[in-house]
C-alpha cells in the first residue's frame, strides 16, 4: 500500500504492512522505538466494524487506525496521553473530522470501543473497566495486541479472554459482544 499519511514509513509485520512515523522519539517510558500501528488487513476489518458507529479509540498512537475507521464510522473520538501524539498526530486527525483528547469525553455513549493503549496486565484492566462506563448496550469492545502477554493476561483476570472471537491477524485482533 502507498503510505496512508505524510511521513508514514512502512514495517513489514508476516505477510502484512503497518506504519511508523518517521520522527517518532518513542511512547513515554518504552524507549525510543517508533510506536507502531495497526497492520493494513486490521484496518480493513476495523473500518467494517466501525460502519455507522460511535467509535471511542483509547490509543492514538500514529493515527492509522482512527484515520481508517473514520472513513465509515458515525463519529470517531480518538484519545492519547503522550505529547508527541498530542502535537503531531492530533492535528492531522482533526482535519479528517476526529475528535481527538486525553481524557474520555464524560457524558457520552459508544457503541465500538477500540483499545490499543498500554499494553501492560494492569492498563489494560483499566482500560476495560474505563471502556464498560461509556459503553452503549448492544456495543462491542475490539482489542488489539493480542499476542502481548500483558493484554492476554489481562482479559484472562477479567475473565473475558474466552468470549474474545479472534480475527486471525499477527499482532491479534479480537472483538467482545456485550449484551
Ligand atoms: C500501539 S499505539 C496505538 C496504535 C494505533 N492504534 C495506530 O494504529 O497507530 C499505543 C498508544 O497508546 C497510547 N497510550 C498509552 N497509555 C495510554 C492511556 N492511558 N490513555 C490513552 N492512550 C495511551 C500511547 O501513547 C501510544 O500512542
Amino acid at each position: 500500500m502507498s503510505v496512508p499519511f505524510l511521513g508514514a514509513q512502512s514495517v513489514i509485520v508476516g505477510d502484512d504492512e503497518a506504519f511508523t512515523c518517521a520522527d517518532d522519539p518513542g511512547e513515554i517510558d518504552m524507549g525510543s522505538a517508533a510506536r507502531g500501528s495497526i497492520t493494513v488487513r486490521e484496518a480493513a476489518i476495523l473500518t467494517d466494524l466501525a460502519r455507522g458507529r460511535c467509535v471511542l479509540e483509547i490509543g492514538t498512537g500514529t493515527g492509522f487506525s482512527a484515520q481508517s475507521m473514520i472513513t465509515t464510522a458515525r463519529s470517531v473520538v480518538s484519545i492519547d496521553i503522550d505529547p508527541y501524539v498530542i502535537e503531531y498526530v492530533f492535528p492531522r486527525l482533526f482535519a479528517l473530522g476526529i475528535e481527538c483528547a486525553t481524557e474520555i469525553p464524560a457524558n457520552r455513549l459508544f457503541d465500538l470501543v477500540f483499545l490499543d493503549g498500554n499494553h501492560s496486565l494492569s492498563s489494560v484492566v483499566a482500560d476495560v473497566e474505563r471502556a464498560r462506563k461509556v459503553s452503549a448496550r448492544g456495543g462491542v469492545m475490539v482489542f488489539h495486541d493480542l499476542s502481548f502477554s500483558g493484554v492476554e493476561s489481562g482479559l484472562r483476570q477479567l475473565n473475558l479472554l474466552d468470549a474474545v472471537e479472534r480475527f486471525g491477524t499477527p499482532l491479534g485482533l479480537g472483538m467482545l459482544k456485550l449484551a
